[in-house]
């Protein structure tokens, strides 16, 4: 038998494994992966150095000068962070004000669900993060199921559930001639759908399409997802950018409730309370009782734990500050509706616009879809026309960002748009 000092020798001797060639060679077939569809294209506008550029790409809200903005109820909300208070490592779940604050926005300020504690919930990574949680929870604690999207949607909840690793299905959702819902085969995939199946649902202001059910409608999708037992997963990214109010965008998540299902819900502050470098936002689901809030809370926690082991503190900090105070949370609500009516205005100047450089084509579905989108109906090639000729950046779905035109461009781009899609 070798003596200890014979094997340590022996390793001291030995030369390190990985010599400069099978380095190289480590990570030498790995191709660069694919530009995303969304950041992708902010990427290439920023790379762009043309005066004349507009990026109606990326989902996020610009001033009437193009410039992003900072609500005043942040800033205020922001001199009390750096006020007073401490910087220690939040808990697994979060902030518990801010989860508090959170689900009174979806759930409602009186909710019984809430008082009697049904409801599991974590602070999330934004939309994306508290989609990701539900997606790694569902491998986890249900992995014989699947979740059905609709089609289309936004590109990064394919990217969610695949590397979830929890199998994909579609469902109808949008009609191409009309430009609205095809509400007819939407209820054909619900009922079709094995009893008991999981549905992501955008819970206002679509996306990319612009394009949400009637209150009428979602009463009928509610009443079949009860015949059938489905699960709702709610993505609500976009909380008062439908109508203005959070209150009424809320309405599709309360018939539901009120029709007793039990839900899952993805909320985020990236877009109506202007935070989306904050990654701030909430994950919810809806549990049977007290005691089946507390196992499922206990386990997203142990989701997050490994992957970043507890959310950050300042985005938190400031949406807490704001909901709990009541003028503040009124400023917001009040900047809310400015932004929102915004968007409303420049669809409508860009619908105007095109009518009166007599395209041939109906631009109403601009003023008939809501929230940040509209979804125009031009080809992936009608796109690249207008990036290539007129340096306008969007996604090639023929998605416009409407939070990125202003009254300065409104005119360049319905010339462009009427340039490229006139002869189609
Ligand atoms: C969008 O759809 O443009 C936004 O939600 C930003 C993103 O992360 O894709």
């Amino acid at each position: 038998m070798a003596s200890k000092t014979a094997i340590f020798r022996g390793i001291l001797s030995q030369k390190p494994r990985f010599g400069a060639r099978s380095m190289s060679s480590l990570f030498q077939n790995i191709e660069p992966a694919p530009k995303d569809p969304i950041l992708g294209v902010t990427e290439a506008f920023l790379a762009d150095p043309s005066p004349d550029k507009v990026n109606v790409g990326v989902g996020a809200y610009r001033d009437d000068n193009g410039k992003p903005v900072v609500l005043e109820c942040v800033r205020k909300a922001e001199r009390r962070v750096a006020g007073n208070l401490n910087m220690e490592y939040l808990p697994m779940g979060g902030s518990i004000k801010m989860v508090e604050e959170t689900l009174n926005l979806a759930y409602g300020e009186n909710s019984d669900f809430i008082k009697e504690k049904r409801i599991a919930a974590v602070q999330a990574l934004s939309g994306t993060g508290a989609c990701r949680l539900f997606a790694d929870f569902q491998k986890r604690f249900l992995p014989d199921s699947q979740i059905y999207i609709p089609v289309p949607t936004w590109s990064n909840h394919h990217n969610i559930w695949r590397d979830a690793h929890v199998p994909q299905r579609t469902f109808h959702y949008y009609h191409p001639e009309s430009k609205g819902l095809d509400f007819a085969s939407l209820m054909d995939d619900v009922k079709n759908a094995p009893n008991g199946s999981f549905f992501l649902l955008h819970a206002c202001a679509h996306n990319p399409t612009g394009v949400d059910p009637t209150e009428e409608q979602w009463r009928e999708i509610s009443y079949q997802f009860k015949v059938k037992n489905h699960f709702p997963f709610f993505d609500m990214a976009y909380q008062g950018f439908a109508s203005g109010d959070p209150e009424r965008d809320a309405k599709a998540i309360r018939i539901f409730l009120e029709d007793g299902h039990l839900i899952g819900c993805a909320q985020s502050y990236a877009k109506n309370m202007g935070l989306y470098g904050q990654r701030v936002g909430c994950l919810s689901v809806l549990c049977e009782d007290e005691k089946q809030a507390v196992a499922v809370k206990s386990q997203l926690q142990q989701i997050a734990r490994p992957m970043y082991s507890n959310p950050p503190i300042h985005g938190a900090l400031i949406v807490s500050i704001i909901l709990s105070d009541p003028d503040l949370k009124n400023m917001w609500l009040k900047e809310v509706k400015v932004m929102a009516d915004r968007i409303i205005g420049m669809r409508s100047a860009l619908k105007e616009n095109l009518e009166k450089l007599g395209s041939p084509l109906s631009w109403e579905h601009i003023t008939n879809q809501i929230g940040m989108f509209c979804y125009s109906g031009m080809t992936p090639e009608q796109v690249d026309r207008l990036t290539k000729e007129f340096h306008i950046y969007m996604t090639r779905n023929g998605r416009i960002s409407m939070a990125g035109v202003t009254t300065g461009n409104v005119g360049y781009l319905a010339n462009a748009i009427h340039e490229v899609t006139k002869c189609a």
